[in-house]
Parts: C-alpha cells; structure tokens; sequence
C-alpha cells in the first residue's frame, strides 16, 4: 500500500537571528510530528528561548521560515500573528490569572457555548487531577497544582503545536518528577506536536522523543537520546551529560597507543592529536596482584595503575578518584553501590573499548 506523507505538524527551516549584530541563532533546522516532544537541550544562552520565541510568532527571524502541517505561518514576505498560530504556551513563570477563578483560567483561551467551554473545562481539570478545585482562586493552590492549571489552558484550545520553555525549573525537586510524567501523558494524549526547552540533560532524556543538542546558536546534533548519550559527536556532546575522562594521544597507522594500549582512530591522518573520552562508569577497577593488574583484552586493553586519591559514597554509586602512575593524571570511576578503598591503594584501570569515543583533538 503506497504511504501517505503527511507534512510534519511543525517544521523549522534554517532559521537566524541576530541581536546587534550578534548571531544568537545560526540556522536551526527541525521537525516535530503530532504527538512527538522534541527538547531543545543546551546551556543557557545559546538560542534556545529565541527560537522558541520565533515560533510563537513573538519574534520574528531575520531569515528561515517556519511550517505547521505544511503551511507556511513565517517567512519572507508572511508573518503570521502569535494569536492566529494556534500555539500553546508555556513557561517557567507562567502566570496564572489571581482574580480569574480555576476554571475562568483555563477556560480563557476558549471559543464555543458556555456549556461546551465548560465540558473542556471539566476534562482537563479531571486529566491534571484537579476538578475539586474547579471554582477556587489561584492563590489557595500549590506551586505544583498552579503549574497543572497552567498546563491545562495551554492545552484548553487543543493547539497543533505547544512550546514550553524551561517549565518545571520552579517547582522543588520531589514535586517535579511527578508533574513531569503527568505533564507528558497529557501532552501525549492531546496528541500535540511539543517543543520543549531546557538547559537539564535529565530532563531531556526523561521527556523527549528526539534531543536536538544547541550550542552557540546552532543544533550540533539531533537524534533519540539513546542515541545523543550513546554516540556523541563531540567531547562537549559527551560532557552536557556526565563527568568525562579524557586521555590524549597521537594517531600513528589509523592507531593511538597509550597507557591504556591501543585505540582505533578509524579516518585520522598520522600525527593527528586525539582525545579518548570516557565515562566514570565505563573505567573497570581491577585489584592489584603483587605489582601487576588483569591480563590485557581485545575488549579492554591494557591495565595501567593508579592510586586511590579519595573515594566517596554517593548513594547509587560510589566515586573513586585515582592518579595514575604513568603520568600523575588524575581519572574518576563511578562503581555501582559501595565500594570504598583507602587512599593511597593502588588499584588497576581498563578502558572498555567499546564504550569509549575518540574524537580528533
Ligand atoms: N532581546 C534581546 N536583545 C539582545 N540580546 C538578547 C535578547 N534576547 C536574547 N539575547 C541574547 O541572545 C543569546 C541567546 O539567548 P536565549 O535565546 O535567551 O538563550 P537560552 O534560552 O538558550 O538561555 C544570549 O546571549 C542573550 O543574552
Ligand atoms: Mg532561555
């Protein structure tokens, strides 16, 4: 049976724009799918709030265009006004409105009877599990009760698109998990196509279908966050989501010889400096045998030997801290649940090959 293509519910095409004279988004390029959260993921600072902005048609881009189900709603010569684009919106300090009642919120954005405003009312108060609250003010809920208010009258006038920027940074840690994993069945249910901001890597990987990773105005990479965590296209890549380790080296024969043995270094010229990256969870820790460690591996190569600097539990894990014998390096390796060795043991290090990455220099 031939497929229907249909055009994604929103799709950003190259978009840029400038602040005097400064680039602060440099050609943004990304589609989301109904029903798909997409995170825009980066440090603070680097374009994520001003592309938000262009889609909600508060800003304009000075060049690039931007689509929903195929329409084009800006780009040269069209700019669509933000009340016309049927975006939803939220953000960190999102207001609610204190001498409106919960259901006069959520019901604000909506058209139609009185008796069908008040039916959509009805539903999403039901969803955010807040109906007992449906003829309260504001200022009697919690941070976390306000937020899913706020949710439900982004929702309340069922956009093709919602746009989200930062929007649990506010809430205390123990309320937000809950809310985020309500906050994206929801969105999944209204099956609308969701752009998400946030500079939190846990974030991006708890909520997202797709990560694009910014930094400095541009995606440097887009994929599932399996994918983004597990095949990093750049040291920083690896860095925005864990503590790294890195160990240079110089390529000779497609090679890197180290302390650790040898890396492929598929593609880099002879002489090329390169960086071997490494999570603290992927060292292996190996006892000391008399003055030598495990027998080399294909699949970890060689030992090298370090001394325990310090070694702290940190719950899940345990963090221990080494400086090699080789080179006074300092390496961390993280070891599920507690393991604790003094200062001053000396202990043996391997590289799990396939779980490091070599990144030219
Ligand atoms: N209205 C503005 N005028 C001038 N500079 C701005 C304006 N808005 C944002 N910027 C600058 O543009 C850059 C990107 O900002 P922003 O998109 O808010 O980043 P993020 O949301 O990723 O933290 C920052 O350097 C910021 O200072
Ligand atoms: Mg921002």
């Amino acid at each position: 049976m031939p497929q229907i293509q249909t055009p994604p519910r929103l799709d950003l095409r190259a978009l840029h724009r400038s602040y005097e004279g400064r680039e602060v988004v440099s050609g943004v390029s990304l589609t989301i799918r109904a029903g798909e959260v997409c995170c825009l993921l980066g440090p603070s600072g680097c374009g994520k709030s001003t592309t938000l902005r262009m889609v909600a048609g508060v800003e304009h881009q000075d060049a690039g265009e931007i689509l929903v189900d195929g329409e084009r709603i800006s780009g040269p010569g069209r700019h669509l006004p933000a009340e016309k684009r049927r975006i939803g919106l939220m953000f960190q300090d999102f207001a609610l409105f204190p001498h409106l009642s919960v259901a006069e919120n959520v019901a604000f954005g909506l058209t139609g009877s009185r008796a069908e405003k008040r039916a959509r009312v009805e539903e999403l108060l039901t969803r955010v599990d807040l109906i007992r609250y449906i003829d309260d003010y504001p200022h009697g809920l919690s941070g976390g009760e306000q937020q899913r208010v706020a949710l439900a009258r982004a929702l309340a006038p069922k956009p093709r698109v919602m746009l989200m920027d930062e929007p649990f940074s506010g809430l205390d840690n123990r309320l937000r998990d809950g809310i985020r994993d309500q906050t994206l069945d929801l969105l999944k249910e209204e099956g609308t196509a969701v752009l998400l901001v946030t500079h939190e890597p846990e974030e991006a990987m708890r909520m997202a279908d797709e990560i694009a990773l910014m930094r400095g105005g541009r995606i440097v990479q887009q994929g599932a966050p399996y994918n983004i965590y597990n095949a990093p296209v750049d040291r920083e890549a690896v860095a925005f989501f864990s503590d790294i380790n890195v160990i240079r080296g110089r390529v000779q024969g497609a090679l890197t010889e180290t302390p650790f043995g040898q890396f492929l270094a598929p593609g880099l010229p002879d002489g090329a400096e390169v960086e071997i990256v490494i999570r603290p969870q992927h060292l292996s820790i190996d006892f000391d045998r008399g003055g030598t460690g495990p027998l080399p591996t294909a699949a970890r190569g060689t030992p090298a030997r370090g001394i325990v600097q310090r070694a702290r539990f940190m719950g899940n894990e345990s963090l221990v801290e080494f400086r090699m014998d080789h080179d006074g390096s300092i390496l961390k390796a993280t070891v599920p649940n507690v393991f604790l060795p003094r200062p001053g043991k000396p202990l043996w290090l391997t590289i799990r090959r396939d779980r490091c990455f070599v990144f030219p220099a």
